[in-house]
């Protein structure tokens, strides 16, 4: 185990314990080598002339220049390659850190003031501390009980702020074990800067271990289901096609016809809003009949609801959406849950993620 601090030490490679993270480091070290070259050329060079052209004679008048043409091509179009060509590098560096690969695992976050919850689909629960997989990537999916707070990880170079009434996601994979500081980096109230906790890279066996150890309730899928009869949700959307509400197997993921309206994707904002609000986007086909449950509806208990959502497997028949590698069987757990058919679910579009 590593433990990264903020001792004042000098690390110009700090062996940060994920692959982006490094290429990170290669960026920020190519900009500082490209801006200080440049800087200090400038600086030299502007020395050097005060020195060497400086007016010697009160009365001295300097011959005239006419320019070259070929000189501002060259300063023009060789720093614009270099600036290009840092750009690009960056913003492929930006995409996929924002892209979560196919197999990501996902863990649910839920931010509040002042603590870290943390929901994985397999039913354990933790707070302020983030166990995960060594060499597995993994996807959060945030939101916030309250206000803006930010999930930071400095050794993974991970920070994403996490807002209220919607979902933001970032991710990450680490590949060796250790224990990593983890921050809240946007003021959010008195004790903000007591919102901090751990990321534990685990190796897989006992991640495994650990993840067996605390999952009373069982898997979040089936924690989800348990509220979906709770709240009445099966009493409208039924699983046949014929409910007076839309059939949600193979929602998640799928383009939806808004009535009046374009066609959306259902990810996870959308079906957080079709709960919380169901009067903002009503389906194409079907009546405004669903009440609110603003209010009634925790984020922890909303998480459950979208896992169960997301398990649910497409309508027979439907087109066969994506598999995704974020169901619960991937954790090596079986879901549990009954009578609905959990076959893997439906991932968003790749560049929705
Ligand atoms: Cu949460 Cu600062």
């Amino acid at each position: 185990m590593r433990e990264f601090s903020f001792r004042p030490n000098l690390q110009f490679f700090s062996g940060a314990p994920s692959a982006i993270a490094r290429q990170y480091e290669w960026l920020f070290w190519a900009l500082v080598v490209v801006c200080g070259t440049v800087t200090l050329a400038i600086a030299v060079f502007v020395v050097y002339s005060a020195i060497r052209y400086r007016r010697r004679d009160p009365d001295e008048l300097p011959p005239q220049i006419q320019g070259s043409i070929f000189l501002e091509l060259t300063w023009t179009v060789i720093p614009l390659g270099i600036f290009m060509g840092m750009f690009v590098w960056g913003a492929f560096l930006f995409f996929d850190l924002q892209r979560a690969p196919r197999d990501a695992q996902d863990v649910y976050v839920v931010a509040k003031q002042w603590m870290w919850k943390v929901q994985y689909l397999d039913g354990r629960r933790e707070i302020n501390t983030l166990h995960v997989p060594v060499g597995t990537p993994i996807n959060l999916v945030m939101t916030s009980q309250d206000v803006i707070h930010s999930f930071f990880v400095p050794a993974f170079r991970i920070k994403q702020d996490v807002l209220p009434n919607r979902y933001t996601n970032i991710w990450f994979q680490a590949d060796q074990p250790g224990k990593f500081h983890l921050f809240c980096a946007e003021y959010c109230g008195t004790k903000h800067s007591g919102m901090i906790g751990w990321v534990y890279a685990m190796n897989r066996q006992d991640f495994q271990t650990w993840l067996a150890e605390g999952a009373p309730e069982g898997s979040l899928a089936s924690t989800g289901e348990k509220y979906f009869h709770q709240f009445g949700c099966a009493n409208c959307h039924h699983f046949d096609g014929h409910g007076p509400c839309p059939d949600l197997r193979g929602l998640y993921g799928r383009e939806v016809q808004i009535t009046d309206g374009p066609t959306v994707i259902a990810d996870d904002s959308y079906i957080r809003e079709s709960i919380l609000k169901p009067k903002a986007k009503i389906v194409l086909g079907f009546a405004d009949i669903m009440p609110t449950f603003e209010g009634q509806i925790s984020d922890d208990q909303l998480v459950a609801l979208l896992a169960y959502i997301k398990a649910l497997g497409p309508a027979p028949g439907a087109e066969q959406p994506t598999s995704s590698g974020s169901t619960p069987e991937s954790y090596g757990i079986q879901p549990g849950i009954g009578g609905v058919g959990a076959t893997g679910n439906a991932n968003t579009e790749p560049g929705v993620r």
